[in-house]
C-alpha cells in the first residue's frame, strides 16, 4: 500500500509511485475557496425588466429605472412569481486590456453566464454574440423564434470571442444584454459562474474528480482518484503538481506531495491520493499545477468526507417511527427496524386483534378491524441484551403519521429505471442495513408505463415484465412499493398518464400491491393551462376519490412544484405530502435555494400532511443511465440531511444503492438524526434567526426537546454565537450533537460554535 500520491499508468505498464516529500507546513485555517485571478466577476449589478423589446439590446439604452436582480438565482425566487415568457437582463462592465496582458495564452475571451432557463440571446454592445449556448459570428441577425426547440435550461452558457472581435470594446464600458425566454416553471439566469476571462492555462489544464468518489479503508485511510488533463491540441505544459491536505479545524497539515509533470497536448494522467487521518476530522485537499514558462497556476480543492455517525452497537436498538397510521381493514405492514448483532428476536406486547409479529424478522402484518389507538411495546433481543420501544398504532383515516422514508428511482436512473434496478434497490436496502434504520419505500418514478389496453388497464412497458411479481418481491423483503403517474394524458417523461383512467389505474395499483403514488401535474397543464384554484385541486381530488375506494393504504404524494401554494390546501385534497418546489439537483444553488425557503410552508405541515422539498441528492446520482457522484461537498450533504430532517420532509434517497460508500451510508444511518425527521409530534422546523448568511432553524420535538440547526451559508468557516433567546427558550438545557451522538454539556443563555462552509451543526437541546 502506498500512503501517498500514486500515479496510474495505462494498465499494461507498471504502477509507479512518485516521490513523496513530507513537508511541514505552517498551519493554515484554509478550508475555503481561493478566488481565481484575472477574472471579471459578472455576478452583481444586473438590471432586469420583464417583457420584450429588441431595443433593449442597445448599448446606449437607458436601463437606470430597471430593477436590480441577482443572476445566480431564477427570477421566480426574486419576486417575479409565475413569470413565463420574455424578460431582459443588462449589465455594464469595463473589460480591461490587462486581461490580455496578464494572460499566457492571448487568443480568446470567454463570457460565462451560468445557466439560462430556458432560452437566450446574448448581445454585446448591441451586437448578437450567442444564442442558446451557441456562439454566433459578427453581423448575425437575432432570430425571432430562438425559443423553439428543446429547452436549454440545463446548459451552461459560455460564449467565446476572438480577442480581436470588434464586438468587444477593450478598456471601455461594455453592455451585455440577455434576452431570456422561459417556457414555464422557474425562469431566467441562475447557477454559476458569471465571469469574463481570457481562455488561459486553467481552461487547458484541468483537474477532474468525477471518475470516482472517496474510498475508505480501515479506520484511517481515505483515498481519492483524480485526473489532470491537458485538453489543448498543441500546447505543451510542464510544471509542478502539488497536492496537500489540511485539517479544517486547526489548519494542521496532514499531507503534502509534489511532482514534476510534463504534459503534452491531449494528455491526461490519473493519480490516487491517500491521506491518513481520523475519519471524523474534516479536511481539504488542495491541488495546484504551477506551469514553468508562465509561472501561472491552476488550482482546485476538494473537501474530504468525514464520518460523524457512530457505528451501531452489538446490543439491540429499535429505530424507526414510533407512531403508525392505518385504515380499518387495510393490509397492515410495519417492520420493526432494529440494529444489533444478529440473530435478533422480535416480539410485541399489546398488538391489537388481527395483527401478528414475525419473531425472526420483526414484520408486523394482518389487518385491524376497529378504529382506535393501540399502545404496543416492541422488544428486540439478542445475546447482548434487550431493547424496548413504545409504538402507537392509530387505526383511523390518517396514514403516514411520520414522513415516508425510502428510495425513488428518478434522481438516479431517470427514465432508464427497470424492474431489475428496482429489485436491486430493494435488495440493497437489506444488504446495506438501511432497512434497520427505518428506510421502507422503494418507489418507481416515471418510465414504467406503456398504454392502456382496450379494457382501460394500464400496461407496463418491456422494462417491467411483471409489476405484480415485482411488488410482491419487494414486499417479501419487508419493504413497500411506490409508483408514479400524472393526472394528464402524458407524464413529464412523455409516458402514458392517468387522464380519464383514474379509477382503473387506482385499482390496478392496489391489485399490484402499491403503497405510494406520486402524482405529477405534467401534461395536465394542457388541460388546465391557467389553472385557478378549483382546477389546481380537481385532478388531485379525482385520483384521491379512487384511491380511497381500494382496500389499501396508499401514500398520496402530490407533485405540482408548489403551484397555488399547495401547502395551504394539500390536506383539503387529502394528500399525504406535496412538493413545495421545482426539481432539485445536486448543486448547492439548488439545495440551498429550495431548503432555506421552506419557512413559509412550515405551519401547514402536520402528521400525515407533509411538505416535500424534493428528493435527496447524495451518493451516485444521474437522472439517466450515466451516473456521477453528487457534486455536493460533504458539508453540503450534512446540511441537506440535517435540514430535511428538521423540515419533517419525506426522505427519498435518489442514488444508486448498489454503490453506497461509507460516507453516504453514514449520512443515511444516523438514528438520532433520523429520529428528528420521524419525531411523532410532526412539527416542521421554523427559521428562528437569521443574520447575513447564517441561519438557525428550530424544530419542537414530542418530548419537549428542541432540535436546532445552525447553518453557515457562506464559503468561510463561521463562529456562530447563539443566544437561547433566538430559540425562544430560557433556562438550563443539555446540549447534544445529533451527528456525533455525544452530549456537549449544559448551556444557559448562550453558546458559540464553529460551523464549516455550507455546513451545519445539528443539536438537540433537552430540558434539564
Ligand atoms: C418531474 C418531477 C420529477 C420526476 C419527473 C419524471 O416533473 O418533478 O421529480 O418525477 O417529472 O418525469
Amino acid at each position: 500500500m502506498n500512503y501517498g500520491l500514486t500515479y496510474q499508468k495505462p494498465r499494461f505498464m507498471k504502477k509507479l509511485t512518485i516521490g513523496l516529500f513530507a513537508i511541514a507546513l505552517a498551519a493554515l485555517m484554509a478550508c475555503h475557496r481561493t478566488p481565481s485571478e484575472n477574472k471579471l466577476d459578472l455576478s452583481v449589478q444586473w438590471k432586469f425588466h420583464t417583457g420584450d423589446d429588441i431595443a433593449w439590446s442597445g448599448a446606449s439604452f437607458d436601463d437606470s429605472k430597471w430593477d436590480l436582480i441577482k443572476p445566480t438565482d431564477n427570477w421566480e425566487n426574486q419576486g417575479y412569481k409565475n413569470l413565463d415568457g420574455f424578460a431582459w437582463y443588462r449589465l455594464r462592465i469595463v473589460i480591461p486590456h490587462s486581461l490580455i496582458d496578464d494572460a499566457y495564452i492571448k487568443d480568446s475571451l470567454q463570457i460565462k453566464l451560468g445557466k439560462i432557463d430556458d432560452y437566450d440571446q446574448v448581445f454585446l454592445n448591441g451586437e448578437l454574440i450567442g444564442e442558446n449556448a451557441k456562439v454566433l459570428p459578427v453581423n448575425t441577425e437575432p432570430r425571432p423564434d430562438f425559443f423553439n426547440g428543446p429547452s436549454r435550461w440545463d446548459v451552461s452558457r459560455r460564449y467565446v470571442l476572438a480577442a480581436n472581435d470588434p464586438r468587444i470594446h477593450w478598456d471601455k464600458e461594455n453592455v451585455i444584454s440577455v434576452r431570456a425566454y422561459d417556457s414555464g416553471g422557474a425562469g431566467g439566469m441562475f447557477s454559476k459562474p458569471f465571469e469574463i476571462s481570457m481562455i488561459d492555462l486553467p481552461d487547458h489544464v484541468m483537474f477532474d474528480f468525477s471518475q470516482s468518489n472517496f474510498k475508505f479503508s480501515g479506520d484511517t485511510l481515505v483515498s481519492k482518484q483524480f485526473a489532470i488533463y491537458n485538453i489543448s491540441q498543441n500546447e505543451d505544459f510542464r510544471g509542478l503538481l502539488t497536492v496537500k491536505a489540511n485539517r479544517c479545524d486547526n489548519g494542521n497539515a496532514l499531507f503534502k506531495q509534489e511532482t514534476i509533470l510534463d504534459m503534452s497536448p491531449n494528455l491526461h494522467m490519473v493519480f490516487t491520493v491517500n491521506v491518513i487521518k481520523d475519519l471524523s476530522v474534516p479536511a481539504t485537499i488542495y491541488f495546484t499545477f504551477k506551469e514553468n514558462s508562465s509561472g501561472k497556476e491552476v488550482n482546485a480543492q476538494l473537501e474530504m468526507p468525514y464520518i460523524l455517525t457512530p457505528k451501531p452497537g452489538k446490543a439491540p436498538r429499535i429505530n424507526g417511527a414510533s407512531v403508525f397510521g392505518v385504515r380499518p381493514w387495510s393490509p397492515f405492514q410495519y417492520l420493526v427496524a432494529a440494529t444489533g448483532e444478529p440473530p435478533l428476536a422480535y416480539s410485541a406486547e399489546g398488538l391489537p386483534e388481527g395483527l401478528r409479529i414475525h419473531a425472526d424478522n420483526g414484520l408486523i402484518t394482518g389487518a385491524i378491524s376497529k378504529k382506535g389507538e393501540y399502545k404496543v411495546k416492541l422488544k428486540v433481543t439478542n445475546s447482548f441484551g434487550t431493547a424496548e420501544k413504545d409504538l402507537t398504532i392509530k387505526c383511523g383515516e390518517l396514514i403516514s403519521l411520520t414522513p415516508p422514508m425510502g428510495w425513488n428511482s428518478w434522481n438516479v436512473w431517470g427514465l432508464s429505471v427497470s424492474d431489475k434496478k428496482v429489485r436491486q434497490a430493494g435488495e440493497a436496502f437489506v444488504s446495506s442495513g438501511l432497512i434497520s434504520h427505518g428506510w421502507t419505500y422503494i418507489n418507481i418514478d416515471d418510465g414504467w408505463e406503456d398504454t392502456h389496453d382496450k379494457n382501460g388497464n394500464i400496461l407496463t412497458n418491456s422494462k417491467f415484465p411483471d409489476m405484480k411479481a415485482m411488488c410482491s418481491y419487494i414486499h417479501s423483503l419487508g419493504l413497500k412499493v411506490g409508483i408514479y403517474s400524472s393526472p394528464g394524458p402524458k407524464t413529464c417523461g412523455g409516458f402514458e398518464g392517468s387522464y380519464t383512467f383514474e379509477e382503473k389505474d387506482a385499482r390496478n395499483y392496489a391489485d399490484w400491491g402499491i403503497d405510494y403514488l406520486k402524482y405529477d401535474w405534467c401534461s395536465y397543464g394542457g388541460i388546465a393551462p391557467n389553472p385557478n384554484d378549483r382546477e389546481l385541486k380537481f385532478p388531485y381530488r379525482e385520483m384521491r376519490k379512487y384511491l380511497r375506494k381500494v382496500n389499501r393504504d396508499i401514500h398520496y404524494s402530490l407533485c405540482q412544484y408548489g403551484m397555488g401554494e399547495v401547502w395551504k390546501w394539500g390536506n383539503e385534497v387529502d394528500a399525504n405530502s406535496w412538493r413545495t418546489t421545482g426539481d432539485i439537483d445536486d448543486s448547492w444553488e439548488s439545495l440551498s435555494g429550495i431548503g432555506f425557503v421552506q419557512d413559509a410552508c412550515s405551519p401547514y405541515s402536520a402528521p400525515g400532511r407533509w411538505n416535500d422539498p424534493d428528493m435527496l441528492v447524495v451518493g451516485w446520482v444521474g437522472w439517466g443511465p450515466h451516473l456521477h457522484y453528487t457534486k455536493l461537498t460533504p458539508n453540503e450533504q450534512y446540511t441537506h440531511i440535517s435540514l430535511w430532517s428538521l423540515l419533517a420532509a419525506p426522505l427519498l434517497i435518489g442514488c444508486d444503492l448498489t454503490q453506497l460508500d461509507a460516507f453516504t451510508l453514514n449520512l443515511l444511518t444516523n438514528d438520532e438524526v433520523l429520529a428528528i425527521n420521524q419525531d411523532p409530534l410532526g412539527k416542521q422546523a421554523r427559521q428562528a434567526w437569521k443574520s447575513g448568511e447564517c441561519q438557525i432553524w428550530v424544530r419542537e420535538l414530542a418530548d419537549g426537546s428542541k432540535a436546532i440547526g445552525l447553518f453557515n451559508l457562506t464559503e468561510q468557516p463561521l463562529p456562530v454565537n447563539v443566544k437561547l433567546d433566538y430559540l425562544g427558550i430560557k433556562g438550563k438545557w443539555m446540549m447534544r450533537d445529533a451527528w456525533t451522538q455525544k452530549d456537549l454539556g449544559f448551556v444557559q443563555t448562550h453558546f458559540e460554535m464553529n460551523v464549516l462552509p455550507h455546513g451545519v451543526k445539528l443539536l438537540v437541546l433537552r430540558k434539564n
